[in-house]
């Protein structure tokens, strides 16, 4: 075989990428790098956590306490403190918020305070934990605006259209990390013998149309009818044009929305008759998926407006969100303005 048609293999680590990304911008300090780094940390952290969930409760027996004296805490717990802890001390961030949380999560005032601002959400379809399903964490990350202080809500409370970075772990049958800094989408394998993220889908880009649909359609009698219709099109016979759609749904966002960013399709938790915004979260988990999606060439929106040019009003707040492949959210919005 002629050597130069063998593909040369990428042994590029999260760190490495990360302060190549970064020679792009001469005027960076290397704090944004820092955070990212210390975020990947969490996420190992994490991941060996993730991997023994399953004997939690053989560990557990004896009662709160485990072999080992420590104090057996649900998963999502555990990953919210293992992010806060990773990331309080090092002095990149001003704040943080968590799904976990009520309030606004500050920084110790024993250390200092940084330019940046994380939400998150610790642990993403946490009802998949006990069937050994898919999980994931989903961050988002933005750049102060209060001038001085140890951060507040208008820090907390902005459009996702000023993300600077946004992401997301994902534990299924291998752990990714998946980012974007605002210049394409970055995917990393973790290679547990060397204990690092490893590029391994440099520049995701999503199709322009799909063939999977992912909602859950237990709600279908609480849609609107336009809704209705749009899913019941997608179902039709139409093989022309690719219809019907196949049906996948994990009921944890950030896996169902990684296999329609690779494969194409369209993720949708719409308001219903009971929740009039859906269910999710515009800062923990709309915003940066949709900021994945997008930058790799997808959409979101929730049903009127894009998603990132929302003004959040409340830390918790739900929005209806549409997200995937560009034309089948273009579809879908004009189902349900039509009504
Ligand atoms: P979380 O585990 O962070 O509370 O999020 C669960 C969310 C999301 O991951 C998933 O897509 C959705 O809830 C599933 O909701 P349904 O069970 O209503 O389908
Ligand atoms: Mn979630
Ligand atoms: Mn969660």
């Amino acid at each position: 075989m002629n050597p130069e048609t063998i593909e040369k293999p990428k042994t590029y680590t999260l760190g490495r990428f990360i302060m190549e990304q970064e020679r792009n911008y001469p005027a960076a300090t290397g704090e944004f790098s820092s955070l990212l780094l210390d975020f990947t940390l969490a996420a190992k952290i994490i991941t060996r956590e993730v991997s023994k969930a399953g004997l939690v409760n053989i560990l557990g027996v004896t009662g709160s306490e485990n072999v080992h004296g420590e104090k057996v805490q649900k998963l999502d717990v555990f990953a919210h403190e293992t992010i806060y802890k990773a990331l309080d001390h090092t002095g990149q961030l001003c704040v943080m918020t968590s799904e976990e949380e009520e309030m606004i999560l500050h920084i110790p005032s024993r250390y200092p305070c940084g330019k940046y601002v994380l939400n998150y959400d610790p642990l993403d379809g946490s009802s998949n934990i006990d069937s050994n399903g898919s999980i994931g964490s989903i961050f988002s990350i933005h750049r102060r605006v209060t001038p001085e202080g140890r951060g507040s809500e208008p820090d907390v409370l902005q459009p996702g259209n000023r993300q600077v970075a946004a992401g997301y772990i994902l534990w299924g049958s291998s752990v990714m990390l998946v980012f974007s800094t605002g210049q394409g989408v970055h995917g990393f394998t973790y290679d547990s013998s060397v204990g690092e993220f490893l590029l391994s889908h440099e520049n995701i880009r999503t199709p322009e149309r799909g063939a999977i649909y992912s909602t859950n359609e237990g709600n279908y009698n609480r849609w609107t009818p336009g809704l209705r219709r749009y899913i019941d099109h997608l179902k039709s016979e139409d093989p022309a044009n690719g219809r019907p759609y196949t049906a996948r749904y994990i009921g944890s966002l950030c896996a169902d929305v990684h296999r329609n960013l690779l494969y194409g399709g369209i993720y949708l938790y719409p308001g219903d008759t009971r929740n009039p915004n859906g269910k999710l979260r515009l800062l923990y988990e709309a915003n940066p998926l949709s900021m994945i999606v997008e930058q790799a060439g997808g959409a979101a929106s929730d049903g009127h407006t894009r998603i990132l040019d929302l003004q959040p009003t409340s830390l918790h707040q739900r929005v209806p969100l549409i997200v995937g492949s560009r034309l089948d959210v273009e579809e879908a919005v004009r189902f349900i303005q039509e009504n």
